[in-house]
Order: C-alpha cells, then sequence, then structure tokens
C-alpha cells in the first residue's frame, strides 16, 4: 500500500509540473509583454502576472493634482512627489549618502546581468542579499511566517484559520489596500499580527526614483498609522526588487528590508495566473520540509493573501500540513529574530513570546504546541520510507 502511494504521488507531481510548464508558455506566447519569472523560482518576477493592483498601469494620471488633506494618494499608483506632504518627507533622506544607480525598466534585468556593477546587490538580478536583509530566521526548524498584499475582501477567511490555531504571521501590507479595508487590517492588528510594510502601489522598487521610493513608503506607513496608530519597522520590496539605491533610501527612514529565504517561494502567486496549482504549490513546500533540518538556520516563506486562490492554498493545502508537522515552528519575523519592537512606537498588540527564536527543531520554545517533539525525529521517519519506496520503485523498474 505505502508503495503505490509513493508511486502516485511521484507521478502526479511530474504531471503537474509538466501541465504547469506548458501552460506557463502558452500564456507567454499569447501575451507577449508577459515574462516569466527569471530562471530561479524565487525571482518572483512576472509583473504582469502578479498585478496587485486593479487600477494600476494606464488608468494612473500622469497629471498632477495635490492629495486633498486627510486624504491619500490614487490607489495603486505611484504617489506624484511634487505633493507638499512628498516634500516634507524627502527631507528625511540624505540622498548625497545614497548610492547612485539607473532606476531599472520595471524591474527587469539587463540581458547580460554581467554589465551590473557587483556593489549595486540587486536582488533581482544578482541574487544578491546585503547584510542587513532579514532572509532568515535563525534557528533551524523556524519559519517566518508572512502574508503579502493585504488586505483584502479573503484576508479575514486567512485570519481566522490563524486565531484558530493561536498562530500569528508577519503581515506585509499594500497601502492602497489598507485605506480599501481598514477594518481588515484593524482586525489583524488586535489579533496581534505583525503589521508592516509592502509600499503604496507595490512597484518594483528599482525602477522608481530616488523621490518616489520615499513618497511609496512614507505614505504606507500613514495610512498604516492613520488606521492602527503604529508605525512598522519591517518593510518588504515587491518582488523582492531591492538594491543598494532602494535599501539606504529604507534604511534612512528607519526601515528594516525583510525578503524571504532564496528558493522558499510558495508560488501562491502564480495559481490566479493559471501558471501554478494548489497541489504543485503544496508539493514545493513538502519538499521543503526534507531539507529543512539540515539548514544551518531558519527560513522566510513568500505567501499571500490578495487573491481567494492565496488564501484557499494557505488554509486548505500549506498550513494544515504544517501545523500538522511537529517541530515546525511557524513565526512572525519579529518573534524569531526576538523583537520585541516591532513598530516605532514599541511593541503595539505584538507580544513577544518567552523563548525568543527558540527552535523548532530542538523543540525549546515554549508557543508552539508541535514543538514537543524535534522536526528532525519526524523526518528522519518520512526518510526511511522515502528510502523503502525507491527500492520499491527500482524493483518495480527491474
Ligand atoms: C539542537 O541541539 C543539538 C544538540 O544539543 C545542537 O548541537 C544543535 O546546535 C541544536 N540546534 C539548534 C538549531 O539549536
Ligand atoms: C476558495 O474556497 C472557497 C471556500 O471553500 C470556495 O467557495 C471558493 O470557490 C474558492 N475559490 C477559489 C478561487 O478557488
Ligand atoms: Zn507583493
Amino acid at each position: 500500500m505505502v508503495h503505490i502511494s509513493v508511486i502516485t504521488t511521484a507521478t502526479s507531481t511530474a504531471v503537474s509540473i509538466a501541465v504547469s510548464l506548458a501552460s506557463a508558455l502558452t500564456l507567454v506566447s499569447a501575451h507577449p509583454n508577459i515574462h516569466l519569472a527569471s530562471s530561479s523560482s524565487s525571482g518572483h518576477g512576472p509583473h504582469a502576472l502578479e498585478k496587485r493592483a486593479p487600477a494600476a498601469g494606464p488608468s494612473c494620471s500622469t497629471t498632477y493634482t495635490p492629495v486633498a488633506a486627510g486624504q491619500y494618494p490614487a490607489i495603486d499608483c505611484v504617489p506624484f512627489i511634487q505633493d507638499p506632504q512628498v516634500q516634507t518627507w524627502l527631507k528625511l533622506v540624505d540622498f548625497s549618502k545614497t548610492p547612485v544607480f539607473p532606476p531599472s525598466q520595471k524591474g527587469v534585468c539587463p540581458t547580460d546581468k554581467t554589465t551590473i556593477p557587483q556593489d549595486q546587490c540587486w536582488w533581482t538580478c544578482q541574487k544578491c542579499d546585503a547584510p542587513d536583509d532579514i532572509t532568515s530566521c535563525p534557528a533551524t526548524g523556524t519559519w517566518g511566517l508572512t502574508f503579502d498584499d493585504g488586505p483584502s475582501p479573503d484576508s479575514p477567511r486567512l485570519y481566522d484559520n490563524l486565531l484558530q490555531h493561536n498562530q500569528k504571521a508577519t503581515l506585509f501590507i499594500v497601502g492602497s489596500r489598507a485605506i480599501s479595508f481598514p477594518a481588515t487590517l484593524k482586525r489583524a492588528y488586535n489579533e496581534g499580527h505583525q503589521i508592516a510594510i509592502h509600499t503604496w502601489s507595490h512597484p518594483s522598487m528599482t525602477s522608481l526614483t530616488n523621490e518616489q521610493i520615499v513618497a511609496e513608503l512614507k505614505w504606507t506607513e500613514k495610512a498604516i498609522f492613520d488606521t492602527i496608530g503604529v508605525t512598522p519597522i519591517y518593510w518588504r520590496p515587491p518582488f523582492g526588487d531591492v538594491d543598494a539605491r532602494v535599501r539606504n533610501i529604507a534604511t534612512q527612514l528607519g526601515l528594516k528590508t525583510s525578503i524571504w529565504t532564496q528558493d522558499f517561494d510558495t508560488n501562491d502567486w502564480n495559481i490566479p495566473a493559471g501558471v501554478a496549482t494548489p497541489q504543485s504549490v503544496v508539493d514545493t513546500f513538502k519538499g521543503w520540509l526534507t531539507k529543512i533540518p539540515s539548514m544551518p538556520h531558519g527560513f522566510i516563506v513568500l505567501e499571500h493573501d490578495l487573491f481567494p486562490e492565496e488564501v484557499n492554498v494557505s488554509i486548505n493545502g500549506v498550513l494544515p500540513v504544517a501545523y500538522a508537522t511537529k517541530g515546525l515552528l511557524m513565526q512572525p519575523i519579529a518573534q524569531c529574530l526576538n523583537d520585541g519592537k516591532p513598530y516605532r512606537e514599541g511593541a503595539g498588540t505584538f507580544k513577544l513570546l518567552p523563548g525568543g527564536g527558540g527552535s523548532g527543531l530542538n523543540g525549546t520554545s515554549t508557543d508552539n504546541k508541535n514543538s514537543a517533539t524535534g522536526l528532525g525525529g519526524v523526518l528522519a521517519g518520512q526518510a526511511v520510507l522515502v528510502a523503502s519506496a525507491l527500492t520499491c520503485l527500482v524493483s518495480f523498474a527491474m
């Protein structure tokens, strides 16, 4: 029985990969302006596929009109820098300290990546992490649980699931969504999730001017502050698209750049686009479980709660497997970094649990009932199963 089920799984994985590749290619040829993620699964790159913004693009006005008092810039459009509010924010940054690199074309890498200066440290094209980038949780077996692009009409279903499991997460909030769904953002904050910044209109940040970068970050900060009364310190660049210039401006604004662990992209954002399936996302996730115990540190996963498909695969696919995996410790990023003050004003509703980052693997943390048994032991058990299944496959082939 075990043998048969393993063979079935292997086959269906192969099939779903084949299907997703085929549909990706169909999509690309049907829409030549859509480009696939650059070579690796961690690209998070096809901007057209990952349209996070209903009104983005051509519908954004090119004529400046001032933002009225108490109002916000047009949603899903890069804010105008002429605005007096933005002009005030620009004084917070000393641009003479900002490294000079030309803005990218929508975050797309040049054909010859060797032309990019090494010190640009452009995540998208050079896979470069800067020393201060947050890219993983320190303790092996610990998962920095993050959801991007909300709040959305589907976010409450995710929050319900997290609440049922007493599970907190880091939520990277798009400013345009925050003003559209303020009650949802308030709920997330009141339930103790770590609220963080994910820009105003979800652009490729390397494509913007220095001043636009300030406007994107500060308007989001303001929208969040106006809604929940605290100012997040953590931010995540959309698509992970950040370089030394963008980092410098964010740092001068007091923000910590948080990406995700290379190759720990669930690709859930590709389900709405028809390029991934819920099954392929869950299979990707299960694949990580085998390498997590031997990693020298924990990891941060990219997931989203903008589209219903993304929330569905989390609450019906990934999270149930994660909750059931003994020793796997899911935490907001601030928790795994042992940071009790993820807001400029301090802790807010965020409660740093004793044990700090803890360790899922060794079961030393106190905040997760799954931590009693080490992940290592569980996975060692799985390895035995896989080994016997492989033996079986071989004997089948013969
Ligand atoms: C887990 O415990 C073992 C043995 O005590 C130790 O060698 C290892 O470094 C610990 N791992 C973590 C991630 O704390
Ligand atoms: C998501 O799940 C809900 C509830 O099970 C279902 O009604 C809905 O059709 C699903 N949506 C998508 C896009 O899969
Ligand atoms: Zn995003």
